[in-house]
């Protein structure tokens, strides 16, 4: 455990070498200027959002675990000096997609933080179809590209941003451990300056694309789904998440019994 904090904070110290660089000091982070506002604006369909179950856009008692994990969530990053967060699951359909757009629209509501959600699970893309957004962006097909083209990325609102595509990838596990493509991202995070990347990303256990990817981030949530994920499967996922990242928490999705206090599970 010891050495994957020192690789992280060896890894986020170079990264943060790089921001300095390209002129972008941490004290940048939060502020509404440059690339940021640059960026494209992305036309959602707030019904099409609802019936996707993407409700944390609103204050509603539905949102509320997702305000409590947001808050555990940004306590943790700002404690760490983190920005990176890669959304798992040990098998497909648990709903990483789900809570990573719930996740983000909750933190969207905090005026005075930028989101960056990157869709990775570039075998299945469904977040175009999942917000009700037009077709046509193509985040996976930047990456393959020579240099970061942040017309492939959107801004909703003052403060959240999506890299998404429409087109699936074939076997995108080697794009996604290819330095190029982590200096891309660096890149992207050195010109957008987020306080918050969320990277929606495939499972754990069904083939290697996450883990090509998991040096690149700084924590990782796991997301199990209530009466399908197994215990097996939820420790065998955090073990090869804690081999390569800080595992958070598990995110307990599509319980049909809820305490009422309780909500969904939600990292400390
Ligand atoms: N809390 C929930 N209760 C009921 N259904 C849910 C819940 N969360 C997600 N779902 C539904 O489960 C399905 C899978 O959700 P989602 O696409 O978010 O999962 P995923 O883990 O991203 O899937 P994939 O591995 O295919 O990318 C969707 O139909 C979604 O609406
Ligand atoms: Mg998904």
């Amino acid at each position: 455990m010891e050495r994957i904090q020192t690789a992280l904070a060896k890894a986020r110290a170079a990264r943060e070498r790089k921001l300095e660089a390209v002129g972008q000091p941490s004290s940048a982070k939060s502020a509404l200027s440059g690339h940021w506002l640059d960026l494209a604006k992305l036309s959602l369909d707030m019904g099409v959002l609802d019936s996707n179950r993407i409700i944390a856009h609103n204050s509603t008692p539905g949102s509320a675990s997702f305000d409590v994990m947001r808050t555990n969530l940004l306590r943790t990053l700002r404690l760490n000096g983190w920005t990176r967060v890669a959304v798992t699951s040990p098998t497909a359909g648990c709903g990483k997609s789900t809570v990573t757009l719930n996740l983000a629209f909750s933190l969207a509501r905090l005026a005075d933080i930028k989101i960056l959600v990157v869709e990775l699970d570039l075998r299945h893309p469904s977040m175009v179809r999942i917000l009700g957004a037009r077709p046509g962006q193509n985040f996976a097909g930047m990456l393959k590209g020579a240099r970061p083209d942040l017309s492939q990325i959107r801004r909703w609102g003052k403060n959240l941003a999506f890299a998404i595509s429409s087109n699936a990838f074939e076997s995108p596990a080697e794009l996604l451990s290819a330095s190029r493509t982590a200096d891309m991202i660096d890149e992207i995070e050195a010109m957008l300056r987020p306080d918050v990347i969320l990277f929606d990303m495939s499972p754990m256990l069904v083939n290697d694309d996450a883990i090509a990817f998991l040096d690149q981030v700084d924590c990782a949530l796991m997301v199990a789904a209530a009466e399908e994920t197994t215990a097996t499967e939820v420790e065998r996922c955090g073990k090869e998440l804690a081999k390569r990242t800080q595992v958070l928490g598990v995110v307990l999705n599509k319980c049909r019994y809820l305490d009422r206090n309780a909500g969904r599970a939600y990292p400390e």
